[in-house]
């Protein structure tokens, strides 16, 4: 699968947010290392806080099917009809993240026809993991 095609499988998960609250949706593409794909949106809720993100419902997803090797996320977002330069993970995401991907991961964000990739270290700099435990 090319960059392109994670940042277009990403887009379309987009399709499925439930983000009648902030109306701003997040589709994200989560390629394992024996490349299976898994995909997330957005699900907000009533009580705000329990919210999860595109990138968590992904990370989730795959986990709880046993993947624990991952190649390649790509995150699409923005408001309702506009897709954004940069859909950034939040903090959560990304230490979510941390717990099964290494510093050099590749995160792919932008929209699928202008994209730029960032490695996790580059978004979570200094992060705590289970080897400061
Ligand atoms: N959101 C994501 O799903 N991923 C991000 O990277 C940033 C924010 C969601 C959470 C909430 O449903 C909405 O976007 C606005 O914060």
């Amino acid at each position: 699968m090319t960059e392109r095609e994670l940042m277009q499988a990403a887009n379309s998960a987009r399709g499925l947010s439930y983000s009648p609250y902030s109306h701003f949706r997040v589709g994200a593409a989560l390629l394992t290392k024996s490349g299976k794909l898994y995909l997330g949106c957005n699900i907000e809720n009533a009580a705000y806080s329990a919210t999860v993100c595109a990138e968590r419902t992904a990370l989730f997803k795959a986990v709880s099917e046993g993947e624990r090797e991952f190649a390649m996320l790509a995150v699409v977002g923005g408001r309702e009809g506009e897709t954004a330069e940069f859909c950034s993970p939040c903090g959560v995401c990304r230490q979510a993240l941390a717990e099964f991907c290494p510093p050099d991961f590749p995160i792919l964000l932008g929209t699928p026809e202008r994209f730029e990739k960032f490695t996790l270290k580059e978004l979570l700099p200094h992060s705590f993991t289970s080897e400061n435990l």
